[in-house]
């Protein structure tokens, strides 16, 4: 009985957070004018000034809980280009610059290429493989979590291991609506006892096991909260963003002792994304 109470105190000591440091870019010529994922449908309408306002909350909502947030500059004909997160992979100083699956983003990448040139970041590496970027990428702290069966090409993985010089996990998705890893998993806590959330369906049954194995008390979120893109989380250490429809997500986090804060980003959800796709993190 003791044992469990320490247990549980120990899960609900209070979270550490830790200041980040994003790279964002607004939606100011944001639209849904093609389709590459289930969730874009170009016939159905999209209010950009409404997604630029609750891209803008989000933003504001990093700067508040003392976040360094610094902005890419827009670019016309470019309406994904807000989904920073695909752009780059920065860890300790280190790039691997992104190589999009369509056609339709592949401009995207220079921009952020030059971004990071232009701010000092020397050791660049342009890749010969596909890969979006943190949108399969996700950092623990130790490990690299890698998703590919949709959009980064599983080369990809041991390329990143080569040029970012950290171990590569490996982690198959098989459901087109989670089709970029940060729809269906997020790093809660980095460090040497990382902790994450994540949607088990959206991977294949080995990929399961990899994940029990690796995080046996990680946050198990259910389809509903899959399906607002709620896996699509950016979190601190202790503040967690989330779309507000992401219910039982919100309760289980609290239950842990995290601080959820909810932003509102339908808008851009009819493109696929949410908080973490439009926020590129410069890992320290
Ligand atoms: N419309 C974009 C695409 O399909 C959304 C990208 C979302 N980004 C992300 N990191 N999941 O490429």
């Amino acid at each position: 009985m003791t044992v469990i109470a320490a247990e549980r105190a120990e899960t609900r000591s209070p979270k550490q957070a830790t200041p980040r440091h994003f790279l964002m870019c607004p939606p100011e010529h944001f639209a849904v004018e093609y389709s590459i994922n289930p969730w874009m449908d170009p016939s159905a309408p999209v209010d950009s000034r409404l997604a630029l306002a609750q891209w803008t909350e989000l933003k504001s909502t990093y700067e508040r809980l003392g976040h360094t947030v610094e902005v890419v500059e827009p670019q016309p004909g470019l309406p994904d280009m807000v989904f920073a997160a695909n752009s780059a992979t920065v860890i300790g100083g280190r790039v691997l610059g992104a190589k999009f699956r369509a056609p339709e983003r592949a401009a995207e990448a220079e921009h952020f290429r030059r971004w990071l040139t232009g701010r000092g970041y020397r050791d660049l590496v342009m890749p010969e493989r596909i890969n979006e970027a943190e949108g399969d990428f996700a950092w623990t702290g130790e490990f690299l979590l890698a998703g590919h069966g949709f959009r980064t090409d599983p080369a990809a993985h041991s390329e990143a291991q080569e040029v970012l010089g950290v171990p590569v996990i490996s982690l198959s998705l098989v459901d087109p609506r989670y089709y970029h890893l940060d729809t269906a998993l997020f790093v809660l806590e980095k460090g040497a006892n990382a902790q994450v959330a994540y949607y088990p369906e959206a991977f294949s049954a080995g990929s399961r096991r990899v994940l029990e194995r690796m995080f046996p008390d990680a946050v198990v979120a259910d389809a509903e909260d899959a399906a607002c893109l709620g896996l699509n989380g950016v979190s601190d250490g202790r503040n967690v963003v989330l779309p507000p429809e992401a219910a039982g997500l919100t309760r289980a986090l609290a239950e842990r002792g995290y601080e959820v804060h909810h932003v509102d980003i339908a808008e851009l959800r009819k493109s696929g994304g949410g908080p973490k796709c439009c926020t590129l993190e410069i890992h320290s």
